[in-house]
């Protein structure tokens, strides 16, 4: 059967989802890496707050990477975006505002292919900002799956493992892993707290 993107000229949203270290970054710089082959001009965005591998970079968990534009606000899109890009690419999409869905569909209309990577759910379990609208809007949906840290199954929650109750928190490795549904607890982060009097230790 052809695939139903094939048959498609004009601009579409793909969006690449899941929780952390599922393999969004890594698909959103194979993706971006093909269009080299196809000869189109890409460009890749992410938001400032994420700068924990690289400030002009989209990295991944496993060090590969891209260089990318760092916005401070999705309308900042439009102060860098080429008149000859084909293909936009924006990582780390759940620290934007809803508003990235307007500039999305803008780009779309005007016959853009754009790719969305972005957490699905926060450390709550909870959909994460714009990531519900633009799932639903999507042409293309990549679900991503992790590795659950406590058994090995398929992860689609992410793990917090300190205790902070900010919604967003950048991080990665001992701040945050992949767990499956069953293993993920999210009051346990409130749990890692050290108590204020530990009991003794009972001899076993
Ligand atoms: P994401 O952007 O979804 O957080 P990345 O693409 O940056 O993920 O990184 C994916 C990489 O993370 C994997 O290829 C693997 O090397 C590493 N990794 C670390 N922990 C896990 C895990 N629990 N399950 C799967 N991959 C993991
Ligand atoms: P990643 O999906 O590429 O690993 O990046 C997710 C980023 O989001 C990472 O910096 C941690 C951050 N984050 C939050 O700010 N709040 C959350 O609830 C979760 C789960 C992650
Ligand atoms: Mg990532």
């Amino acid at each position: 059967m052809e695939h139903p993107l094939n048959s498609i000229r004009h601009g579409y949203l793909e969006v690449i989802c899941g929780c952390m270290y599922s393999g969004k970054t890594e698909e959103l710089i194979r993706q971006l890496r093909r269009c080299e082959y196809a000869r189109q001009n890409y460009q890749v965005f992410k938001p400032v707050v994420d700068d924990r591998y690289s400030e002009d970079e989209v990295c991944s968990h496993n060090q590969d990477s891209i260089s990318a534009q760092v916005i401070e606000d999705i309308y900042d899109l439009y102060r860098h975006l080429r008149h000859d890009t084909q293909v936009v690419g924006i990582d780390e999409a759940q620290f934007f505002s809803d508003d990235i869905l307007e500039v999305v569909n803008k780009l779309v209309k005007n016959g853009r292919r754009v790719i969305i990577a972005g957490l699905d759910t926060d450390w709550k379990g909870r959909p994460f900002g714009p990531m519900p609208n633009l799932l639903a809007c999507a042409d293309l949906i990549h679900k991503q799956y992790a590795i659950c840290m406590v058994c090995g199954e398929a992860a689609t929650r992410t793990q917090r493992l300190v205790n902070e109750d900010k919604d967003i928190l950048v991080g990665s490795f001992r701040v945050y892993e992949a767990r499956c549904r069953r293993h993920f607890d999210p009051d346990l982060s409130f749990l890692q707290k050290p108590p204020k009097n530990p009991p003794p230790l009972r001899p076993v």
